[in-house]
């Protein structure tokens, strides 16, 4: 994994080359959420460009065009549009944004000197996804320079974030990108010890590989979320009607020796928070984690957990943490992951926090500028802590 960080470190940034009267394409991830009103409720990922974009201006760029994906459209759907996310990248700008709908359009609008285009989601093009030739060679006609600057799909082999690379002289990483590799390498290749791993979600089968992997260079690893309901049961707890994945007990039990052969200490819930249902109709009751009583289902930590987690998060130096620990989307059931996110924030570890539903936990709790370093990438920061050399940074320039 390390060597894999390493060479990702290695990659040619925006800082390092001349942007003056050049036509630069930077690719985004303006893949922002909205309500069915199409309002952003969290427009980080916009705020993040934001340094890239300003750097190209202030450096004479002869045109910015800006490419990004919003959400999984099948074909033109006007539900996708990024004509949605116009006015607040204008707002956050400070400056006017031309809309390009095709790829045609913003060739001409590139004409304008110091134009800033936003082109309409790349998804919307069959060749995207697929990663087309032909397509790729198309968008790469809009540029001198590519950059990318779409930590957040970087997983992604598609056309603007891989393909597009084979038929451009200069591409180099944004600011962002930068940043997201430069704080995963700190956390990963130098951590100050002790070094913790928090992980939570519902599914061991989405953080298997990050597991097997991570076990190597951590001291600590916590284990919440209904996830830690498949290591219980590997312990021979009954855990009644909890989501649990059967297929995977045989893997649970395999991380837990290994980490007991590693010297790796691993901590999972003692109590739990269980109910009946996840509808209004329904019991809930604090629990020890082996007493789940019949019909119930673990939905959080306990407070008991919460005491433990907490002691061994004042412990750490250097903390890593991926996935809720309970159904934080519900109040009745966030409040374990809301007092890990209030644990982390009265350390003074390194934090980093994983994108997606981690991310917005620790928004929701109230920490955002607590942590450290808080990734733009879900999908994206989970397979680089499996120890991927992650797509987008494989086909950009390396620094000689
Ligand atoms: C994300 O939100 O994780 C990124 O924008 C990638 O989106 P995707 O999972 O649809 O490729």
């Amino acid at each position: 994994m390390l060597a894999g960080i390493h060479f990702m470190q290695q990659t040619k940034s925006i800082k390092d080359i001349d942007l003056s009267n050049a036509r630069v394409l930077i690719r985004v991830d303006f893949n922002v959420p909205m309500d069915k009103d199409f309002n952003i409720s969290d427009d980080t990922r916009i705020r993040e460009a934001l340094p890239t974009i300003n750097h190209c201006i202030d450096s004479n760029a002869a045109c910015i065009t800006l490419i990004s994906h919003l959400g999984r459209p099948k074909g033109r759907d006007s539900k996708f549009s990024l004509q949605h996310i116009l006015k607040r990248l204008e707002r956050l700008l400070g400056r006017s944004v031309l809309f390009a709908e095709s790829i045609e359009r913003a060739r001409d609008l590139q004409k304008n000197k110091g134009a800033i285009i936003l082109l309409e989601n790349i998804r919307f093009y069959e060749g995207e996804e697929k990663n087309s030739d032909t397509f790729s060679q198309n968008l790469a006609t809009l540029c001198d320079i590519y950059v990318n600057d779409a930590f957040g799909t970087s997983h992604r082999a598609h056309a603007s974030t891989y393909g597009i690379a084979k038929f451009t002289q200069q591409k180099v990483a944004g600011i962002l990108l930068k940043k997201e590799i430069d704080s995963f390498a700190k956390a990963l290749n130098n951590p100050i010890k002790p070094m913790l791993l928090i992980i939570g979600g519902s599914k061991v089968s989405s953080k298997l590989a990050l597991l097997y992997n991570i076990l190597q260079v951590v001291d600590k690893v916590i284990i919440g979320g209904a996830m830690s309901n498949t290591f219980l049961k590997a312990l021979g707890y009954n855990m009644q009607k909890s989501l649990i994945e059967d297929a995977l007990i045989e893997d649970a039990k395999k991380i837990l020796n290994l980490a007991k052969e590693k010297g790796t200490k691993i901590y999972l819930p003692v109590d739990v928070i269980a109910t009946t249902s996840l509808d209004s109709n329904r019991h809930i009751k604090t629990i020890p984690a082996q007493d789940v009583p019949e019909g119930y289902m673990a939905v959080d930590i306990g407070p008991a957990s919460t005491r433990l987690f907490n002691q061994v998060i004042r412990d750490s130096n250097t903390i890593i943490w991926n996935g809720p620990l309970g159904i934080y989307e519900e109040p009745q059931f966030s409040r374990g992951t809301f007092s890990i996110a209030h644990a982390i924030s009265d350390t003074y570890a390194f934090s980093l926090i994983g994108g997606g539903d981690t991310a917005d936990a620790v928004d929701k709790a109230g920490e955002r500028d607590n942590m450290s370093f808080i990734s733009t990438g879900g999908g994206a920061s989970l397979e680089l802590l499996e120890g991927k050399i992650l797509p987008a940074f494989e086909v950009l320039d390396k620094k000689e």
